[in-house]
């Protein structure tokens, strides 16, 4: 009996040390007010890659659907829905208290073609595109009403000088559409959170357009609840002033920022790559592919020191989320993007999902504020 006594209370004892020794997770050591998470694909929210979830559920507290959500995959006909991967997206966050985000509701791209036909042959009307919209968002955030926390309502409306994108939506609705996608979407579902997301909101012409835009349908009574900066960066670019003064925009204005698709490209870009010739876009491969087999030491340094001192300032400014686009390596879009089957290295866990320099660098920036 007392030797049972003593295994049971030895083995409570190695649980403890265990515990104690198992270092503090992202999510952990954020501050107050900062969600930390990734945008996960259907295969990790649906038991297909055991590694990235044990990651995801370990580390973060909130989810973004990588594309599970956009109009192609949940609406791809007139009137057929196809929740599946969708719902399963949800029922993961949920199962694991996690902040979800649905993503996305209005975009140019990943949007069917049917979307943007006239009827009968016509040319699209706005009366017509409008009520598509008010349909697909109705029947989608009124799914999920009360799960999904947060919506990207309308994505990448602007050009890099801050003009109107001239997309489908602008072209048959007019400037107005952006307002009415915010409105649909709190007609379906009041409690959710409500945003703009966009990138490149570093470069000051866009960075006001954006702030403008977002202070107009505030203006109109509407609810806009975070302006999202995408944040695809590069290891030196955008510069860290850059960042800085983005961020600090953006605060002084009244909004609360995220940082919604946070990744950093280590790979070189060449202002060619968009050719359409074949042969010149596989030299470029060729040059531009310099880290087939690995990253360097360095080269992984400088991604730690780079995201830590990003992370420094959202920290400084007071981000509301910081959401990675993706979680390990392995299955970036980095690797096809912008030229077809390169070696990319953005996240903070390499291919095999294990902690790169990165992790640590962010983790210790977080430790530090924890700290103080
Ligand atoms: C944009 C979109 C995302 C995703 C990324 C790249 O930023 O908002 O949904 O498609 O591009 O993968």
């Amino acid at each position: 009996m007392r030797r049972n006594s003593l295994l049971a209370a030895g083995l409570l004892l190695c649980a403890a040390v265990a515990l104690a020794a198992e270092p503090p997770s992202l999510k952990s050591l954020a501050p107050p007010g900062l969600r930390i998470g990734a945008a996960i694909n259907r295969g990790q929210s649906s038991g297909g890659d055991p590694k990235a979830e044990a990651i995801v559920i370990r580390q973060f507290n909130t989810v973004t659907a990588e594309n599970d959500l956009k109009w192609e995959r949940v609406h791809p006909e007139p009137g057929r829905f196809d929740f599946g991967p969708a719902d399963r997206y949800v029922d993961f966050g949920a199962r694991n208290g996690m902040f979800v985000v649905g993503h996305v509701l209005l975009w140019h791209q990943q949007t069917p073609a049917w979307v943007f036909a006239g009827e009968g042959g016509k040319k699209l009307d706005r009366e017509t595109l409008l009520a598509r919209l008010r349909g697909h968002i109705a029947t989608v955030v009124g799914r999920y009403k009360g799960r999904i926390g947060g919506w990207d309502v309308v994505n990448e409306a602007l050009e890099e000088d801050g003009t109107w994108r001239k997309s489908p939506w602008l072209e048959a609705i007019g400037e107005d559409y952006v307002a009415k996608a915010f409105e649909f979407a709190h007609e379906a579902d009041p409690a959710a959170e409500l945003y703009y997301n966009d990138y490149n909101l570093w470069k000051p012409a866009k960075r006001d357009a954006a702030i403008r835009l977002v202070q107009g349908l505030k203006a109109k009574g509407l609810r806009v609840d975070a302006l999202g900066e995408q944040a695809h960066w590069g290891i030196d670019d955008p510069p860290l002033e850059a960042i800085d003064e983005m961020l600090a925009a953006m605060r002084k204005a009244g909004f609360a920022v995220h940082v919604t698709e946070l990744d950093m490209d280590v790979l070189p870009r060449d202002p060619d790559q968009w050719g359409a010739d074949l042969a010149k876009k596989a030299r470029i491969r060729a040059a531009s592919n310099i880290y087939p087999d690995g990253l360097p030491p360095a080269m992984q340094e400088k991604l730690a020191r780079r995201y830590a001192d990003c992370f420094a300032l959202f920290l400084k400014h007071g981000v509301g989320r910081v959401t990675f686009w993706g979680v390990t390596d392995a299955t970036s879009w980095l690797h096809d993007f912008p030229i077809p089957g390169r070696v990319n290295y953005p996240l903070l866990w390499d291919k095999d999902g294990r902690e790169k320099p990165a992790f640590d660098a962010v983790a210790d920036v977080l430790r530090k504020r924890a700290a103080r």
